[in-house]
């Protein structure tokens, strides 16, 4: 993939195509009973364009629960630090708080989740303005939260909740949101001994993908319907030991949700910000950049753990500030934001968590116009202020410019959009007013923001500007 230049010229936006012939046009119509099939080759599967409602949706809430959960001390790499690396924190945190021989296993019944209100969750991830969600059915531990028939005396009904946390949680949003229910698997698990036998015979046996993880990615896709599949977790091994390929093409052509659908991009060593649905490339992946291809930027709000850590100080944790930039960053540049919370062993989503959630949900129902559904603009950060950056709604041709520090002057100079005199409107979104402005030459124009007190702000994280009628 090529990086867009960081500051390129400014392009114009191509005209729009001529209709196509009316044979191609046939032959792309879906056939009847399904649209087209795929093969179970790369080019194929990445040819097939990603279903709408993902770009559309511009915010998602990653949730990260599962046994990790329990120890919530450092990272959801738990058991493989204190395990496998013996990294000091970790062994000592053993030895002081839980009695010799304690295994990994026994923090399983500990898992207990008696707080846990999947309408209560429903109802906080609604209020955040993320239109989906993406909980871990599976880490890297093995650990299903849900009751698998693959994941023997391992999973959230047979140890632990004794409940199937992603019926739950699924049944919750779908009853009580719009939001689109997505689950994270991983592929791999650190001590699987299949997987470790698999290993040892560099991948020419696969007897853990054909026990385990395909037949989980099958079940979850059946029972519960999810419309992303996030994948994760390669093991490093290739995505023909995974048969990945084989996975999707059913996952598109023949599955419940192949209409809908969305995957990401991590299906074998290599796959990475190439090949399935989306991009991810990293965790916290944020390039500042346009991006010729649909990306996500899966973060966290704790800056250093996807699962919850009792060990969090409070500077831990981003800001609204920092995850409002994080977001309006993304969508100008062409992403989805992911953001990510860990959940309590006992079910609870820390308050911390659920208060950026709901201010995030508070800027956005004042600022929403200017992310949901829109696209990219031709610039994505302003030329002569820093820190604006602007999105394109298609819908009435409108330029949104959003900006995080509100000028001393009053004013707002903007160095990319080329105003129409008596024709571009400028507004502040939330406010009816038009605001005044002035050209400033053939490029460029200077804002008159509206004089308002603290308390007309609606928040201080952020605000966009309306532009219409502008090149
Ligand atoms: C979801 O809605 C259905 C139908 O209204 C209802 O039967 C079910 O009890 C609800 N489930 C939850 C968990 O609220
Ligand atoms: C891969 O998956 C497809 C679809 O389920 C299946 O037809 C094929 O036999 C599988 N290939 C291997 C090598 O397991
Ligand atoms: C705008 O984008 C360019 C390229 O990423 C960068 O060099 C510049 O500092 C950005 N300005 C900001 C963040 O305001």
């Amino acid at each position: 993939m090529s990086p867009a230049p960081a500051r390129a010229a400014p392009l114009r936006l191509p005209p729009p195509l001529p209709p196509p012939p009316l044979l191609l046009l046939l032959l792309a119509l879906p056939l009847a009973g399904g649209g087209p099939r795929y093969e179970p080759i790369w080019q194929s599967l990445d040819a097939r364009p990603l279903p709408a409602w993902f770009d559309e949706a511009k915010l998602g809430v990653f949730i990260h629960w599962g046994v990790f959960s329990v120890p919530s001390f450092g990272s959801e790499w738990f058991w493989w630090y204190w395990q496998k690396e013996k990294r000091e924190p970790y062994v000592k945190f053993m030895e002081a708080n839980y009695p010799p021989g304690f295994s990994y296993e026994d923090f399983g019944p500990l898992f207990t989740a008696e707080f846990f209100d999947p309408n209560q969750w429903a109802d906080i991830l609604k209020a955040s303005g993320a239109k989906y969600v993406v909980l871990t059915s599976k880490h890297h531990e093995g650990f299903t939260l849900w009751g698998s028939k693959y994941s023997w005396n391992w999973n959230a009904i047979d140890v632990g909740p004794k409940r199937d946390l992603v019926d739950e949680l699924a049944t919750s949003i779908r009853n009580r949101t719009d939001l689109h229910f997505g689950l994270y698997h991983s592929l791999f698990e650190w001590f699987n001994p299949l997987f470790l036998e698999d290993a040892t015979n560099v991948f020419k046996t696969r007897k853990f993908p054909t026990s385990k993880s395909l037949p989980e990615l099958y079940e979850i896709v059946t029972k519960y319907q999810p419309e992303i599949i996030w994948s994760d977790g390669n093991g490093n091994a290739p995505d023909t030991y995974w048969n990945s390929t084989g996975f999707l093409a059913w996952l598109y052509n023949d599955s419940p949700v192949r209409d809908t659908v969305v995957t990401n991009d991590r299906w074998g060593v290599g796959s990475i910000c190439k090949h399935g649905g989306f991009y991810t490339c990293s965790d916290r992946y944020n390039p500042g950049h346009l991006l010729p291809h649909k990306w996500e930027n899966c973060m966290t709000i704790d800056k250093r753990s996807w699962g919850y850590r009792r060990d969090a100080k409070l500077d831990d944790y981003l800001t609204i500030e920092d995850l409002v930039k994080q977001l309006v960053e993304t969508v100008s540049c062409g992403g989805n934001l992911l953001m990510n919370i860990g959940p309590t062993h006992d079910g609870r989503i820390a308050v911390i968590f659920e208060e950026r959630l709901r201010q995030m949900g508070t800027w956005l129902k004042v600022s929403g116009e200017a992310i949901y559904g829109t696209k990219p603009w031709r610039a994505q950060n302003d030329t002569v202020t820093p820190e604006v950056w602007y999105t394109f709604s298609p819908k009435g041709g409108k330029v949104y410019a959003i900006f995080f520090n509100w000028p001393i002057s009053g004013t707002l100079a903007l160095g990319e959009p080329q105003a129409k005199v008596g024709e571009t409107e400028v507004r502040l979104t939330g406010h009816k007013e038009l605001l005044k402005w002035v050209a400033l030459g053939e490029k460029g124009m200077l804002i008159a923001l509206p004089q308002l007190s603290l308390k007309q702000l609606p928040c201080q994280w952020g605000w966009a500007l309306q532009l219409t009628n502008i090149n």
